[in-house]
This record gives structure tokens, sequence and C-alpha cells, in this order.
């Protein structure tokens, strides 16, 4: 995707969150890998997430999904959004768009929504608190940039959009077929519409502090009883008793440090759950369970009969590894694997391959812990028969 003249590292080193970047013909002779029909069809699906926006020269007007078919048949000819998210969840040759970012890490990558807009459409001048890569498809826009913003800057009111207040245009770019723009966090930008257009959002998850904390927290939450309570067998007679003692307040700095430790190793606390959490799907919710579970043998005689399989489009991977040993992430759990033997080795850089199309189950039919890891992440929905 970047230039000759442009290395991954130089792109990090200059770009990446601090700086835009136009990518004239980035992707040249681009194929839209769907049709304005195609993510229409997605925005009418119950588990997708999909809007539609309405505007005029200073108005927008948010509709959310999923739609009917009425709705599309009722549309007006110009000045309407349809934006579909994790699109690569159902086409994977959109999900092929995402895997071309090939210098950020597999967690920091978030979906690709995508955009179909109409003559004179867009969303509005915004700013997301996340890094995107836009790929014009089919059709053209002009994307302007502007000031850089914060959760202080001055939004539109009532505005579900959260449209800017005032945007002040630094630069512009007329994005056609193939050509793609990187926006760090922060900066104000819009995008509008030269004539019907397609375009794909490559977003990236960037977890708030809150986020983070509040979700390391419960984690720990979760592992704690009820009767396990401020207590004080040792209260002492206080002389005001409107005061809250040293020796109490020294008791509760205490005991939330050794909670956030969670009594044991932080660092193994800290990797275990920030693995999961990563690896968390967008919509946990949706369960992609298989119709019936696969033991270890059946599954062998599967393979044997010829069965491959391959990852779900929405599952996610990622591993880190240690001396001695790797923890494997998929889907929000965690697997711990020390002295991996070459075969197992081979299997669990195989999975975690971004661009690995089908995985050859035959390889692993010698290995029971290459067996057992295939049948559970086949029982959880991560890997799946390949059509
Ligand atoms: C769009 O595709 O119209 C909106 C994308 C964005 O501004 O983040
Ligand atoms: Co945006």
């Amino acid at each position: 995707m970047l230039p000759r003249d442009l290395s991954p590292e130089n792109f990090l080193s200059t770009y990446w969150q601090k700086k835009t970047l136009f990518l004239k013909q980035a992707l040249a002779d681009f194929q839209d890998p769907l049709s304005a029909e195609e993510l229409a069809g997605l925005a009418c699906e119950e588990e997708v997430e999909s809007r539609l926006v309405f505007n005029t020269s200073d108005n927008w007007q948010l509709k959310s999904g999923p739609f009917t078919e009425q709705d599309f048949l009722t549309l007006p000819d110009t000045s309407w959004t349809l934006l579909v998210q994790a699109v690569d969840h159902w086409f994977p040759a959109v999900k092929q768009l995402m895997n071309k970012i090939t210098f950020i890490p597999d967690w920091r990558l978030d979906d690709v929504m995508v955009s179909y807009a109409t003559e004179t459409a867009g969303v509005g001048p915004h700013f997301d608190y996340y890094d995107v890569f836009i790929i014009q498809g089919q059709g053209s826009r002009r994307w302007q940039l502007g000031q850089h913003c914060d959760e202080n800057t001055a939004l539109k009111e009532n505005s579900e959009l959260k449209i800017l207040q005032e945007f002040i245009v630094t630069e512009e770019f007329i994005l056609e077929s193939g050509d793609v723009l990187y926006i760090p966090p922060g900066v104000a930008h819009q995008g509008i519409a030269l004539n019907p257009s397609l375009s794909y959002s490559v977003g990236f998850r960037a977890p708030s502090h809150a986020e983070m904390l509040s979700q390391y927290a419960a984690n720990i939450c979760a592992e704690l009883a009820e009767d396990q309570r401020y207590s004080d067998p040792d209260l002492k007679i206080q002389a005001n008793l409107a005061e809250i003692s040293q020796e109490s307040l020294a008791k509760v700095k205490t005991l939330l440090t050794s909670l956030l430790h969670n009594g044991q190793d932080i660092e193994r606390n800290i990797e275990q759950w920030f693995g999961q959490n990563m690896t968390q799907r967008k919509y946990p919710q949706h369960t992609f369970l298989p119709e019936s579970e696969l033991d270890i043998h059946t599954l062998s005689e599967a393979l044997v009969q010829g069965m491959e399989l391959e990852k779900h489009p929405a599952t996610r991977f990622a591993f880190y590894r240690k001396p001695e040993t790797l923890l494997l992430f998929v889907d929000g759990h965690g697997f711990d694997f020390s002295n991996t033997d070459a075969t197992l080795n081979e299997l669990l850089m195989n999975l975690c391959d971004r661009d690995i199309k089908h995985l050859n189950g035959l390889d692993y039919l010698s290995s029971s812990p290459c067996l057992n890891l295939l049948c559970t992440l086949y029982n959880q929905g991560s890997l799946i028969e390949a059509e």
C-alpha cells in the first residue's frame, strides 16, 4: 500500500498517529470487493450495524438500521450516505483490504466500515478518536482535513453525529478509485461525494484508559466473593467519630493495591487480561458456534475425509511470547503453551497468520496437542469448515 520511497518504518515514525498522508493510487487497478446493492443488502440484516445519514449543506440527520428494502426504494437521488460497520465479517474480500495494512499489529485493527455516498452526500465535519485509512472505491470524493480536536472541541448541539461547530479546512484531496488517505486520531475531516461513491474505512482499536482500567478491574472483581469485605477486628476507640482514621485509610490503600495485583503476579494478570480483551470479537454477543460440537476423534476422522478448516472472518487471533511460554489468545480466550514442539509451533504460527486461507489439518493428525487446540477452536466457533 505504501509507495516505494516510503518504508513502513518511515510511515510509522513520520505519519502514524501524527500526520495525515494522501497516497495517490496506493491500490492501483482497484476493484470494489462488493457492490452498493450488496452493501444495502447487508444493511437489512438484523445483526449488522448500519446507518443512513441525510444531509443538506449545514444539517445532518441520522437514521439507524437495520433497514428494509422499502427504505431503500424511497430514498432521494442525492445527499444521503449509507454506512455499514464491520463489513469484513461478511465479505472476505473486504477483509483482504484490512490485511493490506501490513505494518500495524493485528490486535490494533478494528474493522472495515464501508460507506456508499450519493452525489453531494457526506456525514459532516467531525473527528474520530482512532486512526483511519480511507480507501476510495468506485466514484470520487472530496476530502477536507482541518484542525486538531479533542474532547473539549465544541460540537453542534443535539447532534448524534458529533458534528463540529467550527471546521477550519487546512488541506483538501480528491480521492479516486485506488487512492488512500490516512487520518490520525483527532484530525477534523469530512468527505463529500462528487458522484455515487463507495469508500472503505479501515479503523483501529484504541481502548480508552477508562475502559482499560474498568475492564481490568471487572476481570478481578469477577473472582471476588461477596464475603470479601472491609473488616476491622482491630478497631480502636477514636476521639472524634467523624474522623476517618489514618489506620482505616492505610488498610484501604493496602487492600486496593493488593486487589489490583490480584494477590498474585501482576505481570501475568495483565498479559492474560490484555490478550483476552484485545481479541474479543467486535460483537461478542453474536456467537458463531457450530451446529454440533466435535470431539477429537470425530475431528480427526473428518480431516482424514478431507474436511478443511478456515478462520471465521470475525475471529481475532494474537499471541504473546515469553521465554519458554507462548500465550495464544483467540476471541477472548487464552491458551498457555510451554515447551511447544515444532509441529505445535507451526500450527500456532499458521493460526496467527492473517493471510492464511485454509489450514491443512492433516499435517496435525499425529499431534494430540494440535488436535486438541483445533477441536477447541472449532467448538468455540473460531475455526469453521472451509467452503
Ligand atoms: C464516510 O465514509 O463517509 C465517513 C468516514 C469517516 O469520516 O470516518
Ligand atoms: Co471520520
